[in-house]
């Protein structure tokens, strides 16, 4: 992968950080270790993972041709571009973050002739579940052993209520869809506060007659129907329901993606407990149904300021600055669990780093993330030292604001985010911690380290 951009002008002078650095191999194992001295720098991280996820979905069933900036070339998001090639798609790229794909429009995709891997990517599995569901040819869906453990009934549920022939086995992976008598649209009140069943049942309803509604229990992050929007489907909003009407054809548009501010939270961490820091994260996507996690750490003392904000692609965007800050510790307010849902294993840390306690409530999601992440950050910062317990729906930390870690090895579970948790933590360690089991890194965050390193964090990668 090479480092040129196309999207910056030649006399902007951070054309030179709009790029998307060389992917890192899969880190088998990370080491990381106290910082000496401040974080400093001003970087970029990689574009955003659900809506890189999103752009290859409505582009590959849009007319024309859809081009795409800022593609986040993780394994989740490249899961996802392999899939809908196998559906007969032609899609350009990854070529530093740009995406060319050949729209086949509503009723273009072709039956592919092997299951679907969907790899670690629940965002890809659920999401192609709503899709395909209305298709006229049978698909079949697959992913890792993390994914073939995570919970699909939630959504074959509703769309079987659709009319779709979704089988799953016990809930789970495999998922197989059949082509049945056609799709007709529901009103759908979400059981749980979920993003994905939200857009699965919508990407359905595109292919069903009539209209499909969804009703959330609480707001989640809203990329589907924004992004429907630009490719010019009409999603009517009223108060917590969001509904289509079906046989909309989508059109072509560019998309530029943000930086994805569920990889900038590791660096709103690290920077608020190293002493000293002052980071600055470009072109952040700041939708309001994913900044929870700003919300949480400036209610706990953190600095955070947004530079710049402004419009990218119909998304809100900003720089972010973040300086060291002494943390305490809060009552997370229940109403902001679903839009930080990604940033706990990170957030934990920062609580663990805090004068006084956290409690995290009506965070019962966690458990069925890529691992237990409640029971994954327990069992780590328990090894580590701090004082912390598992609740049935979150965690009760109590911190320290002298927090030093101990030195020891985490068991990351295979998920990316307690891998990169653990690495945001050993900043603050007495001795090197070790992180096992770290090759997930690259399903949503693939060049980490080298990021990591470049603002001062002490993180080394083992591939073997
Ligand atoms: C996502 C939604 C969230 C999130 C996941 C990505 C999406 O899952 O945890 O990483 O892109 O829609 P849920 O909506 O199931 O909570």
């Amino acid at each position: 992968m090479t480092t040129a951009v196309t999207d910056s002008k030649p006399d902007d002078p951070r054309a030179d950080r709009r790029t998307t650095p060389a992917a890192e191999p899969a880190p088998s194992l990370l080491r990381a270790w106290a910082a000496p001295q401040g974080l400093r720098a001003t970087l970029r991280v990689p574009g955003d993972k659900s809506i890189s996820h999103r752009a290859v979905m409505l582009g590959a069933i849009a007319r024309g041709t859809t081009e795409v900036s800022g593609f986040l070339e993780g394994a989740d998001a490249l899961s996802t571009m392999h899939a809908f090639r196998a559906l007969g798609v032609s899609i350009e790229g990854p070529n530093q973050g740009h995406l060319r794909i050949a729209g086949v429009g509503l009723h273009g995709l072709q039956a592919a002739c092997a299951p679907l891997d969907c790899g670690n990517a629940g965002t890809a599995m659920r999401l192609m579940m709503g899709l395909l569901a209305g298709q006229r040819f049978s698909s079949t869906l697959v992913g890792d052993a993390s994914l073939s453990r995570r919970p699909m009934r939630r959504v074959a549920e509703p769309l079987g209520r659709m009319g779709a022939q979704v089988e799953t086995d016990d809930g789970r992976p495999p998922i197989r869809i059949s082509p049945g008598p056609g799709l007709h649209g529901i009103d759908f009140a979400l059981p749980v506060a979920s993003a994905q069943v939200k857009s699965a049942v919508l990407l359905a309803g595109l292919y069903a007659q009539g209209t499909t509604r969804v009703t959330e229990p609480a707001p989640t992050r809203d990329h589907t129907e924004r992004m429907l929007g630009g490719f010019g489907v009409k999603v009517l909003v009223e108060g917590a329901s969001r509904a289509l009407s079906g046989g909309q054809s989508l059109e072509a548009c560019p998309i530029e993606v943000p930086g994805d501010i569920s990889s900038a939270a590791f660096f709103l961490v690290a920077a608020s407990i190293v002493p000293g820091s002052d980071l600055t994260l470009e072109h952040v996507g700041i939708n309001p149904t994913r900044t929870g996690v700003i919300a949480i750490l400036r209610r706990m003392g953190a600095n955070i300021e947004l530079l710049d904000p402004r419009e990218a692609g119909g998304e809100p965007v900003a720089d972010l600055r973040v300086r060291a800050a002494p943390l305490r510790g809060i009552e997370v307010p229940e109403e902001l669990v679903a839009l930080a849902i990604d940033e706990f294993p990170v957030l934990f840390v920062a609580a663990a780093c805090a004068q006084g306690r956290t409690v995290v409530r009506g965070a019962e999601e966690l458990r069925v993330k890529e691992s237990d992440r409640i029971a994954a950050m327990e069992a780590g910062l328990l090894a580590c030292g701090a004082s912390v317990k598992a609740t049935r729906d979150g965690m009760i930390i109590e911190g320290n604001p002298g927090q030093r870690f101990a030195g020891v090895h985490i068991d990351s579970r295979g998920d990316h985010r307690i891998a990169m948790a653990f690495a945001v933590a050993a900043q603050r360690a007495t001795a090197p911690i070790e992180i096992l089991d770290t090759a997930n890194v690259v399903t949503s965050f693939p060049n980490f380290v080298t990021l990591a390193q470049g603002c001062g964090m002490r993180v080394v990668a083992r591939h073997d």
